[in-house]
């Protein structure tokens, strides 16, 4: 071929490709002009074997007008991918578009667990009355656990608290408790106020009986703390959790690590005193133990009994839910059904 046949051709086949490239919309078409205007049966590959025939002081011409059709092509063929790519990014915007002026979908707000409810309340009442929350291991030593509250090896009193050994001398802690002694042991011989929320462990199940439990242990020493400062605080706190109008009564009791012991009831608040179903006819409700520091767990966590006295008492806190919630059993605080959760979500 002559030059000037070559360049004619090379303008025609710019021409051509310029007008398909316009007309390119979308990827399919595009993938089409490419392969024929610069894939092997195009006219830009057919040329390369020409330059065989062409003279050796006419190649740099020739092959210059061949890479410049080259660089044409590439050129139509990135300008039309721009434009398509710009074009799906614009119909991506469009359906995507957000109306603000729609309304929103609510959020839908939990509720605090009816466990946790009861924690923080009785937490709260304590702290304003200047009281530390003071934290143990729910995987607890016998010493603490037994020992040190009074209740040694073959003591009958350990019976009431069937417990999970996980190895010698260890045990998951069947009551708060435990966190007494270690409380004592920090402090001593310094007075202490603290109150000691947790999870406790026994082998007992049945429907107000779990496995797993909460319990709020409280624990006062000072030299001039009393059993009427017991007797007064306790009943602040049962009216604080189940009404003002609640009649407190304090039986004698026995705890190994308490003397003298006490529960408390408050009256039924299903009948006002009078006796239902819900009281067991008693009119009554037991909620909790207490009682004075006895001696003997003192003097095993380094006070003198001579000097410090106090007192301490013990909290189930599932119990405290179930009575406040009029829940029937304790496993539904432990099962997180959404359904029963949400009964106690405050609008
Ligand atoms: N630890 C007792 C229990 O689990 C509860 C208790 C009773 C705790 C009397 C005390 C107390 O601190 O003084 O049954």
């Amino acid at each position: 071929m002559e030059i000037a046949e070559i360049k004619a051709v090379i303008e025609q086949e710019k021409e051509a490709a310029r007008a398909e490239a316009d007309g390119v919309r979308d990827r399919t078409a595009l993938q089409l002009f490419k392969s024929v205007r610069m894939g092997k049966k195009s006219v830009l590959s057919s040329l390369y074997p020409q330059l065989k025939s062409v003279p050796e002081e006419r190649k740099k011409e020739f092959g210059r007008e061949i890479s410049g059709l080259k660089e044409y092509l590439e050129n139509l063929f990135q300008e039309a991918f721009q434009r398509i790519h710009e074009q799906e990014l614009r119909r991506k915007m469009e359906e995507k578009k957000v109306d603000i002026t729609l309304p929103g979908y609510g959020i839908e707000l939990g509720s605090l667990h009816p466990y946790q409810a009861v924690v923080r309340e009785v937490t709260d009442f304590f702290l304003g009355l200047g009281f530390e929350v003071a934290d143990g291991p729910e995987v607890e030593t016998d010493e603490n656990n037994f020992e040190r509250m009074n209740i040694p090896k073959d003591h009958p009193a350990r019976d009431m608290q069937d417990s999970f050994q996980i190895a010698e001398g260890i045990v998951l802690r069947s009551h708060t408790s435990s966190v007494q002694s270690r409380v004592m042991k920090e402090n001593c011989p310094h007075p202490v106020k603290v109150i000691c929320p947790g999870k406790v462990y026994r082998r007992d199940n049945d429907a107000t009986h779990s496995h797993q439990f909460g319990q709020i242990e409280g624990l006062v020493l000072s030299p001039d703390a009393t059993f009427a400062n017991l007797l007064s605080l306790l009943t602040k706190l049962l009216r604080h959790l189940f009404g003002e109008k609640r009649e407190v009564r304090f039986r004698p009791s026995y705890f190994p690590f308490t003397e003298p012991s006490i529960e408390a009831d408050i009256s039924c608040f299903e009948c006002g005193g009078k006796g239902c179903a819900f009281c067991k006819q008693t009119g009554w409700i037991e909620i909790l133990g207490a009682g004075m520091v006895h001696p003997n767990v003192l003097r095993i966590n380094g006070y003198d009994d001579k000097v410090m006295q106090g007192f301490a008492f013990g909290l189930g806190i599932d119990r405290v839910a179930m009575l406040k919630y009029g829940i029937d059993d304790i496993k539904k605080l432990y099962e997180d059904d959404v359904d029963f959760l949400a009964q106690f979500r405050k609008e």
